[in-house]
């Protein structure tokens, strides 16, 4: 018996490092799992890779397109039956600059997908959860969403906005029998980690690299699976109890 058997679970962001991992256990652990993206040629590869299993489904859709979302809920509903767990992981880095530099498009971008796309997830599963009297959400906020760092304030922003829409949800939420929590990863080693490298230094991105690391009591970066298994335990009943919180997965970074 998997610590997820019996649950169907909703993963957006499923193309990425940390998403794709999560589908991973997630499936490991007996979960029917919708993967979601906004890719069709990057869902059909981690197709591939999954394999052929009547457990593991995917659906098109940009997380700030609302009614795409819609539809992907509706779509888990319908084949899976119900939604016990929405894993609302999809985000994007942004543009690294200071604040000054920054136009209010590139601001926009950043919130529309990280805060927005976020609550548009919660709000097409949070009635039907309610309605079941169960369900486990867990958002992928940052490290950025606890401290803050230059040249990053889009993102910063967002990341916060993620932490505090977590609390606001688990608070509506937490009557109806549904947790809401978030995690908080330090670096981790994957795409978007090296897209911020190297727009923080285009020339010597190794030397940001190098820089952040130092400044991490564990001395690395994490990996997509290590974050997955925080979220596989948030996403459990052995969580029954965790609610409106935000896990930092950092390896010390922020405990300074
Ligand atoms: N990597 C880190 O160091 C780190 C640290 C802290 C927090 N996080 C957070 O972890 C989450 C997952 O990121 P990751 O580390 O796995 O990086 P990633 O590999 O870049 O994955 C990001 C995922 O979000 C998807 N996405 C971005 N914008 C989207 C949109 N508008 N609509 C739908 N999907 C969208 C991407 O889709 P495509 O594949 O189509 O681009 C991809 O699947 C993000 O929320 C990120 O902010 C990452």
């Amino acid at each position: 018996m998997g610590r997820l058997t019996g649950k169907t679970a909703v993963i957006t962001g499923a193309t990425g490092g940390i998403g794709e991992a999560s589908v991973v256990r997630f499936l490991s652990e007996g979960a029917k799992v919708m993967a979601i993206g906004r890719s069709a040629e990057k869902l059909a590869r981690l197709t591939s890779r999954i394999g052929e299993n009547p457990n593991f489904a995917t659906f098109v859709a940009d997380s700030t397109d609302e009614q795409a979302t819609a539809a992907a809920m509706q779509q888990t509903e319908a084949q899976f039956g119900q939604i016990d767990v929405l894993f609302a992981n999809a985000g994007t880095e942004g543009d690294v600059a200071p604040l000054e530099s920054l136009t209010a498009d590139q601001f926009r971008a950043v919130i529309e997908t990280n805060v927005v796309g976020v609550w548009l997830a919660m709000k097409y599963c949070a009635e039907h959860m309610k309605s079941r009297g169960t369900g486990s959400i867990v958002c992928t906020a940052s490290i950025a969403g606890v401290v803050g760092f230059p040249n990053l304030m889009p993102y910063i922003a967002s990341k916060h906005a993620v932490c505090g829409m977590v609390q606001t949800a688990a608070l509506e939420l937490g009557p109806a029998g549904v947790r809401v929590n978030a995690v908080a990863p330090g670096p981790i080693a994957n795409r978007m980690i090296e897209s911020l490298e190297q727009q923080m230094s285009p020339e010597d991105p190794d030397s940001v690299h190098e820089g952040i690391v130092a400044s991490i009591p564990m001395g690395r970066y994490g990996n997509n699976e290590e974050v997955a298994n925080l979220v596989l335990f948030l996403a459990s009943d052995e969580a029954s109890y965790t609610n409106g919180a935000t896990y930092t997965i950092d390896g010390g970074y922020t405990a300074a």
